[in-house]
Parts: C-alpha cells; sequence; structure tokens
C-alpha cells in the first residue's frame, strides 16, 4: 500500500508538472551519438509522452559523428578548428546526407509511434567566413529563423526536425553547429526549456575549477547553476575544447536571452530527459535563470499545497490536526520552500509573549527530504524569530526530537514553554520540548 502511496504521490506530481508546462515549447538538440538503434527508441517514446502532454516539442538533430563516417568512407578530408568544421564545397554534399540522414531516423522514429513529424528549411543562414585568418569556407552560422512557420506545424500538432544545415537567401547551403542553431531556435522561439542531449558523462565538479559555491549531487555532479555561477564557471574554465565547457556556455547565452531553464543531459541513461523534468535533483545539469529554490511566506493559494504535504502526517498522528481553514487563518505565520514553483516544504513560526515563539507544523515532502530543506525551513524560521527581537524558539514533536537535537536544540520540559502553550498542552501526545535561546 505505501508503495502504491508513492507511485500516487508521483503521478500528482507528475499532473502538476505538466499543467505548469502545457503549451510550453521545449527545444531538443539531440547528439547523433545518442541516435543509434539501442538509445533513440527510448528517448523518442519520452519525448512522444511530453508532447502528448501538451508540450510543444522542436528537434534538432546533431550529426557530427555521422558526418565523420560518410567523410571517412568517401575519403573526403574535413580539417576542423575551434571544434569548427571547415566546409569545402566538395564536402557539403556529403555533410548534407549524413545531416538529413540523422534527421530522417528521428522522424522514422517518431511515425513508428503515430507522431506526425516534419524536417524542414526554417533556417536562413549566411557564411561563417574568414575568422582570425581561418577561412571556414561553407560552415555557416544562423541568420534568422522562420519562427512563424516553425510554430504553424507545431500548432498542427507536428514535430519539427532540424537539420544542422541552413541556406542563404540564394538557396547555398551552408553547415550550422547543431547546438548553436538548438541555442538561437530556443531564444527565438521563447521557450521554456533547452535541452542538450548527447553521450556526455555529465559536469562531474571534480573535472573542473569551481568556486565552492555551486550544489553538487551525489557522485560531484554539478546539478544546477543560477546564471551568475555560469559565468563564474566560465571563467574559471576557459578552455576551448572541452565539451561541458562549450555547453555552459551556449546555455548562459540562452539563459541571458531568456530561456529559463537549460539541460545538459547524458541521454544514454535511461529516461534521462523525463528523469531530468521530473526528479528532484535531476540527472544532468541545469542552468537556470531565476530563482530555482526558495523559502517564502505562504499565500492563501499555497493553502491547499500544505493541506497536502501535511495531510499524510497528521493522519499519523505525527503533526496537530489542521484544516484547511485553520492554515487560511495561520497563513502569516507559515512559510514554503519552494522548488521550481511547486511547494515541497513548509514550516511555521507561532508567536507568544515573553518574547518566545514556536516552530510548528514543519513538514517536507517525502520525494524531497535528505536534500536539507528541513533546515534550511528551520533556520530561516530562527532568522525571522531573530529578527524579531524573539528569544526563544521551541518544538513540540513526537518523532524528530533527535533531528531537532541535531540542528542545536536542546531538551526541556513544559515548564519552559509561555503559559499560554502549557495550558493548552496535550498530555496525551506527550510531546517532546525541545528548545533554542537565540
Ligand atoms: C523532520 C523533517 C522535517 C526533516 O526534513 P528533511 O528535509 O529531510 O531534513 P534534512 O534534510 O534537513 O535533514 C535530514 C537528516 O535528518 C535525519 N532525520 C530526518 N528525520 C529525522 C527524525 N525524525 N529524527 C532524527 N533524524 C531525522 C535524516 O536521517 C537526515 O540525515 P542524513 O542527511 O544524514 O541522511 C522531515 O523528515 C519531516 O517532514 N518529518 C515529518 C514531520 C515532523 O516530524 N515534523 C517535526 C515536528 S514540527
Amino acid at each position: 500500500m505505501e508503495a502504491f502511496n508513492d507511485h500516487v504521490e508521483i503521478i500528482r506530481e507528475a499532473f502538476r508538472y505538466t499543467q505548469t508546462f502545457r503549451e510550453k515549447t521545449f527545444v531538443l538538440q539531440v547528439d547523433d551519438t545518442v541516435a543509434d538503434e539501442s538509445i533513440l527508441p527510448e528517448l523518442v517514446r519520452d519525448l512522444v509522452l511530453l508532447q502528448r502532454t501538451g508540450i510543444r516539442i522542436v528537434l534538432v538533430a546533431g550529426a557530427r559523428r555521422r558526418i565523420d563516417e560518410i567523410l571517412d568512407r568517401y575519403g573526403v578530408d574535413c580539417e576542423k578548428r575551434r571544434g569548427i568544421r571547415i566546409s569545402t564545397p566538395e564536402a557539403i554534399p556529403f555533410i548534407k546526407m549524413a545531416a538529413f540522414d540523422v534527421a530522417n531516423r528521428i522522424m522514422t522514429s517518431l511515425s513508428g509511434l503515430g507522431v506526425s513529424a516534419v524536417i524542414g528549411n526554417w533556417v536562413r543562414a549566411r557564411s561563417l567566413g574568414v575568422v582570425d585568418g581561418v577561412d571556414f569556407q561553407d560552415a555557416g552560422t544562423v541568420d534568422k529563423i522562420r519562427a512563424d512557420l516553425l510554430c504553424g506545424v507545431i500548432d498542427q500538432g507536428s514535430v519539427p526536425i532540424l537539420p544542422c544545415i541552413g541556406w542563404s537567401p540564394a538557396g547555398k547551403p551552408y553547415n550550422l553547429s547543431s547546438r548553436e542553431l538548438a541555442t538561437t531556435l530556443a531564444i527565438s522561439l521563447h521557450a521554456s526549456k533547452l535541452f542538450f542531449v548527447s553521450a556526455f558523462d555529465g559536469l562531474v565538479a571534480s573535472s573542473y575549477s569551481t568556486d565552492g559555491t555551486i550544489d553538487n549531487a551525489p557522485g560531484g555532479r554539478i546539478s544546477r547553476m543560477s546564471v551568475d555561477q555560469a559565468e563564474r564557471f566560465l571563467e574559471l574554465n576557459p578552455s576551448d575544447d572541452d565539451l561541458g565547457v562549450e555547453l555552459v556556455r551556449l546555455a548562459l547565452q540562452a539563459a541571458r536571452n531568456g530561456v529559463e531553464r537549460v539541460h545538459l543531459v547524458d541521454g544514454r541513461a535511461d529516461g534521462a530527459v523525463v528523469r531530468e523534468i521530473f526528479s528532484n535533483l535531476g540527472v544532468g545539469t541545469m542552468i537556470h535563470t531565476n530563482e530555482y529554490q526558495s523559502i517564502r511566506g505562504m499565500r492563501r493559494d499555497d493553502v491547499p499545497d500544505v493541506h497536502r504535504l501535511m495531510r499524510p502526517l497528521i493522519d499519523r498522528g505525527v503533526l496537530v490536526p489542521r484544516s484547511e481553514i485553520d492554515l487560511a487563518d495561520l497563513h502569516g505565520d507559515f512559510v514554503v520552500f519552494e522548488t521550481d514553483g511547486m511547494v515541497h516544504g513548509c514550516g511555521a513560526l507561532h508567536r507568544y509573549e515573553d518574547a518566545q515563539a514556536e516552530i510548528a507544523g514543519l513538514a517536507v515532502d517525502p520525494q524531497y527530504d535528505h536534500l536539507g530543506i528541513g533546515q534550511r525551513i528551520v533556520a530561516y524560521l530562527i532568522e525571522r524569530a531573530r529578527s524579531e527581537g524573539v528569544e526563544r524558539v521551541f518544538a513540540l514533536t513526537t518523532q524528530a526530537s533527535d533531528w531537532f537535537e541535531q540542528l542545536g536544540f536542546v531538551p526541556g520540559t513544559v515548564a519552559d514553554v509561555p503559559d499560554q502553550k502549557r495550558s493548552a498542552y496535550d498530555h496525551t501526545r506527550k510531546s517532546r520540548i525541545l528548545i533554542f535561546d537565540l
């Protein structure tokens, strides 16, 4: 039954996310290193699920490996400088062949799941020209994206697939970087999310210089960076030829231009994109623009979410019963912990006479426990109490006395709490009293 309840919570969470992202655009650059038979069908199946929940999906097909293979097979030599292929006119037909081959492969997978997909020429390109004395020949850069036409395709329920080719107004094809194309596309479509999905071990903190402000997930993976942290990361890691650095650079460009979340994901992991969206710490690295996690005062419209969080604990007798009406009356005392717009924790500070206050109603979503959220809520409430001139905070708990002690609280007795609380103390609950002097 407990396992089933866990599933119910996951399903609810998924519904909340899909409501948040309905009608929003996700641009995914899918590298051909993950576009082979063993990985692509799984990835595409997840993308189709996202599309069916109302998310507008746009795909950019990366073809670097396939281009290398085809050029190699036909004995065409193409040098790369600073990671960019010097695309000679002789190489261009082969580059086009490879680019459309990968795009076709993705289209075939989507068709197999009954989804209509369209490969198109929505990108106007121009020559990259000569940079620092290097003539990149027919390598191009994005000049303009026909967002109106692209949106028309999405409105009709299709998934647009963009190969890494753009055309000049005269119809001349240029070889584009699919990662740059995806970045420009996400910006011009005002996408909510941009994903770089590749065979990539992820940003492991030990492989880079960091300034210690970045949160690491288990395994030392950098799970998220704010725009400021990403800027600092690039200052500390100026490398030109590291994939992680290149992706952070592009992610930053997208984030600075309005794309709220950019995700770097290892597409080889099962369900990588879905897990990155729906799990608490993701499986890749997210670069985000606005505050991703915050503690703030509870608003009246948070009451149903907070009640949902507290209800199982109330049912188990861990928390004192509170109805939605009680919570609405007490909303000024409560704070919530929010991750990406969803409430995953709460706590309250009730004021008493004698410069005392009680920390109560503390609850953390079980899907998000062990992440230090409870501790952050308590620290926030203590700061709030301190700023209001409170001299002692106390908590009554039946189940979490050890936890409060770890945070520096000391055991107390009923005699230590204010009169008003003492007279209301429920002797049948036998709650332990923990005290923290400020
Ligand atoms: C107690 C509670 C708020 C902690 O939230 P949290 O975000 O998981 O806490 P943190 O991440 O800050 O701390 C987690 C650590 O405390 C420990 N811990 C969690 N609950 C504990 C408890 N009841 N007793 C002792 N230790 C506990 C965990 O083992 C964990 O240690 P670890 O990180 O070494 O694995 C949460 O478990 C909860 O909602 N409990 C039910 C409600 C409750 O008891 N509220 C207190 C009464 S107001």
